[in-house]
């Protein structure tokens, strides 16, 4: 039985239908002012970036690409041919980054992405067949808010997600990388195409549900594009493609709250990760969401009831210190998962040994049940409001698409792997929009679709060459 005190610290984080539709009706207003103007440094919350992908694929794309995936947990290097609809090969291998190249300078970065690129085409032997002067094409996906001004022009605005390097903010990426891809002799690459990991999302998923207009990441950040009708698009301002009637918009909604719409559900927890971060007053609405800050989220609250008396009462270290694991965890920014948190919430044993296990596996050992039942509590209602706030923005989505029925394709690991988060955010989703709309995973959806947007680039330059 929670104890008042736990149910007075959680109760912030319970969200009413009508608060839900508060974000939905905030979102939307955010969306429509960040197409009116480029003002998204400081008026509008959100930058609703032009990409530049103006169609899907049709079914008549060919070519091979190499595609390099930064910005979620895993960095990839893809190597994908395209022969026309549904057929598609591609083959990937995961590269590990040391944690100092995100923090340290841009150049070292990307010339370490330039290297696993000549590796994995030395190891899969991909230039042997090629004449000396073949060049691959490469698609970049580049998880993270860029400026663009073409399909291969994209300044970064700002970086997200922890990342930090210098010498990249105010720089054009694809530049960088086409140096950095240049400073290795003998390296034949070109970069024909600068794609959001949404947008790649998008793309693959567009390819086989005609009804797939938008693109959404659940994962270490939050993100959605969709395809908007450039009418609405009043910045834009692309004289050569007269032909178009649509362009994907990189919405960039994690950063909703920036000028203080979601303060009305923000907790003082919410408050406190933010300005412990390396980021404050930036990604409101991924910080109450995304898998890098909600197992966050929970051991502050965690701690809050260490300092109550209520979880492990007189076990409390007095003076914390960083001999003991106990007080690792309740020092240590980042040291709780999302991947706890999902453990945790799903815990139906009878004496919630999982929930035990965990804890003991970070440093708690021999908690009570009634510990492990109060940690349950809070992971649930956690991860429960980030389903509710990311069902209200899909809600937004599949209203203004206004289509008869969506597809929304999906990916990153809250997603695909948060059994009871996927299972919320459905039911939630079907609470806010009666309109048919299915939500699909896609799967390597983001180095798939990169490689899409540069085929259908180069079928649509083809067919009005
Ligand atoms: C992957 C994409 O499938 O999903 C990445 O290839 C993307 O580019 C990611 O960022 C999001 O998931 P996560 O959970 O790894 O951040
Ligand atoms: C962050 C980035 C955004 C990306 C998202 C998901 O919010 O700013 O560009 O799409 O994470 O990876």
């Amino acid at each position: 039985i929670l104890r008042d005190e736990v149910k007075n610290i959680l109760e912030p984080f319970q969200l009413s239908e009508d608060q839900l539709r508060r974000v939905m009706a905030n979102l939307n207003t955010e969306m429509t002012n960040g197409l009116k103007s480029n003002d998204h440094t400081d008026k509008n919350d959100l930058a609703m970036f032009p990409t530049y992908v103006h169609y899907g694929p049709n079914g008549q794309e060919t070519g091979e690409y190499l595609v390099v995936d930064l910005g979620g947990s895993n960095f990839r290097v893809s190597h994908v041919i395209i022969e026309g609809r549904n057929r598609l090969r591609l083959n990937n291998k995961i590269f590990l980054i040391p944690h100092s190249l995100l923090l340290g300078e841009g150049e070292k970065l990307f010339d370490y992405i330039a290297e696993c690129l000549q590796r994995f085409i030395d190891d899969n032997k991909l230039a042997l067949s090629k004449s000396s002067d073949y060049k691959f094409d490469l698609a970049f996906t580049f998880s993270f808010p860029c400026n663009q001004t073409s399909l291969r022009q994209a300044t970064l605005v700002s970086w997200t997600k922890g990342f930090s390097c210098t010498g990249v903010v105010g720089n054009d990426v694809v530049l960088l990388l086409q140096q950095a891809i240049d400073r290795r002799k003998g390296l034949k690459v070109q970069v024909v195409a600068l794609v959001n990991d949404t947008v790649g999302t998008l793309m693959a998923c567009n390819s086989i549900y005609r009804d797939c207009k938008a693109g959404v990441i659940l994962g270490t950040g939050i993100n959605a594009c969709y395809f908007e009708n450039l009418d609405n698009v009043l910045k834009w301002k692309d004289e050569q493609n007269q032909t178009a009637k649509q362009v994907v918009i990189n919405t960039e909604w994690g950063a909703l709250g920036k000028n203080g719409c979601l303060d009305f559900i923000r907790t003082t927890i919410d408050r406190e990760l933010d300005s412990s971060s390396s980021t404050p007053q930036q990604q409101i609405f991924e910080k109450m969401i995304s898998a890098l800050y909600l197992g966050e989220i929970v051991r502050l609250i965690i701690i809050e009831l260490v300092q109550r008396s209520i979880l492990w009462p007189g076990r409390m270290h007095k003076t914390p210190s960083l001999r003991s694991d106990y007080n690792i965890f309740l020092i240590l920014r980042g040291s709780f998962y999302a991947k706890h948190v999902a453990d945790i919430e799903c815990d139906t044993t009878e004496d919630l040994s999982v929930t035990s296990s965990i804890l003991t596996s970070i440093g708690i050992h021999n908690p009570t049940y009634d510990d492990c039942y109060i940690i349950r509590e809070v992971c649930k209602t956690v991860s429960l409001r980030a389903a509710k706030l990311t069902a209200a923005a899909i809600a937004v989505l599949i209203n203004r698409l206004n289509q008869p029925s969506v597809t929304v394709g999906i990916d990153g690991t809250l997603f695909r792997h948060h059994e009871k988060f996927k299972k919320n955010l459905t039911r939630t989703l079907n609470r806010l929009v009666p309109r048919t709309h299915r939500l699909v995973l896609s799967e390597d959806g983001s180095s798939k679709g990169s490689a899409l947007v540069a085929a259908v680039d180069r079928r649509t330059k083809e067919t009005t060459a």
